[in-house]
């Protein structure tokens, strides 16, 4: 089967997920797209040879829209996951599933009434294969147990538009879902650090800043958050368990060696650094969709990893350490 595609907000992020899809994920079509800048829906369909609806609501409802990928900015999602769920139609959202942990409250109890795991969220660094073989050598025991965690997270520059808790509620999010994924427990508390400032920075920014975070069982996670570090996107974490530690590849790529020395590419953005992890997260998901199967970070992910951002951004505007308040995980999720 053919998985027929509607998708709403298909900006950056969106058309990067449609290019995969057309060129080398299997088993999608794109039907029509929609964006609350009707130029953009309009540009965008012309691109593809597809519909430009009108509305998120007429995109979701039409017959021949079997699923709907949501690639529009945060405080957007929340209306148009309901709505898909609403509609009995599965959902593949971009991080973050909403902005806050009310807003996936509000998606979790649209699922439970349906009484069906419908939404699938854009984590994508679960399929990256490097972090895949890190979750492999812990899951193997043979390290023993995870004691600490050590991250980073830098982009080369932000937009002025990026707002002072993006750091923990846009950037380190990756982190937090990848964390608690990659360590199979929740977070129970989070403290933030505050360096000096880089120059290279707009002014209403923290700018590096470190999110130290603790699991139940106590393992503690720290996330070096810099994104304005001007020379790549680079993302590195190094696991350290009993009796050996493990650390992500750099980069991905090839090591030159040259006149200048030993040195490798940088990657500069998401799409090149996890280009693989981006392939293999839309291909599964549209294999189960075709299926009638939920797969992938559920919206109790989304919720779980809102009510860590939410503990985070209280704890960058609050010296301390902030626990982290989740309820209990509802049956549907279990
Ligand atoms: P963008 O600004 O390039 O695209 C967003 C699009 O959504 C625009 O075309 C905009 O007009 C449209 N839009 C905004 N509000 C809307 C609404 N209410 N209804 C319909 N369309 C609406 O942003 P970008 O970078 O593509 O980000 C989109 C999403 O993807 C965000 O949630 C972001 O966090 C996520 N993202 C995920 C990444 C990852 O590594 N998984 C990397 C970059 C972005």
């Amino acid at each position: 089967m053919t998985v027929r595609i509607g998708m709403i907000g298909p900006g950056g992020m969106g058309q990067a997920h449609l290019d995969r899809i057309r060129t080398v994920i299997a088993g999608g079509e794109l039907v029509g797209v929609s964006d609350i800048d009707p130029g953009n829906a309009k540009r965008v369909a012309e691109k593809y040879g597809v519909t430009a609806f009108d509305s998120s609501a007429d995109l979701i409802n039409d017959p021949d829209v079997d699923a709907v990928m949501i690639c529009s900015y945060g405080p957007a999602h929340e209306a148009d996951v309901i709505a898909s769920i609403k509609a009995g139609k599965r959902v593949f959202c971009e991080k973050p599933l909403a902005p806050t942990a009310d807003a996936c409250e509000r998606i979790m109890a649209a699922e439970q009434e349906a009484g069906r795991k419908l939404v699938t969220v854009g984590f994508m660094r679960r399929f990256d294969e490097s972090y895949r073989q890190m979750k492999a050598i812990l899951d193997s025991g043979e390290i023993g147990e995870a004691l600490m965690v050590h991250c980073a997270h830098r982009n080369p520059t932000v937009p002025e538009h990026y707002t002072w808790d993006a750091a923990i509620n846009d950037t380190a999010i990756h982190e937090i879902d990848t964390m608690r994924w990659l360590l199979g427990e929740e977070f129970v508390s989070a403290r933030v650090d505050k360096p000096k400032k880089t120059s290279q920075r707009f002014e209403h920014l923290q700018d590096p800043l470190v999110l130290v975070l603790t699991t139940q069982s106590g393992t503690r996670v720290d996330d070096e958050v810099f994104v304005n570090c001007q020379y790549g996107y680079d993302i590195r974490c190094e696991l350290v368990g009993e009796t050996g530690v493990v650390s992500l590849g750099d980069q991905n790529q090839v090591v030159r060696r040259d006149s200048v020395g030993q040195h490798n590419k940088i990657t500069m953005d998401h799409n090149e650094r996890f280009w693989g992890a981006f392939v293999a997260e839309v291909q599964q998901w549209l294999d189960a969709v075709a299926r009638d199967e939920h797969t992938g970070p559920s919206a109790w992910d989304g919720y779980a990893a809102a009510c860590v951002c939410d503990a985070g951004v209280r704890a960058l505007s609050a010296d301390g350490v902030v626990a982290v308040e989740m309820m209990d995980k509802p049956a549907l999720y279990a």
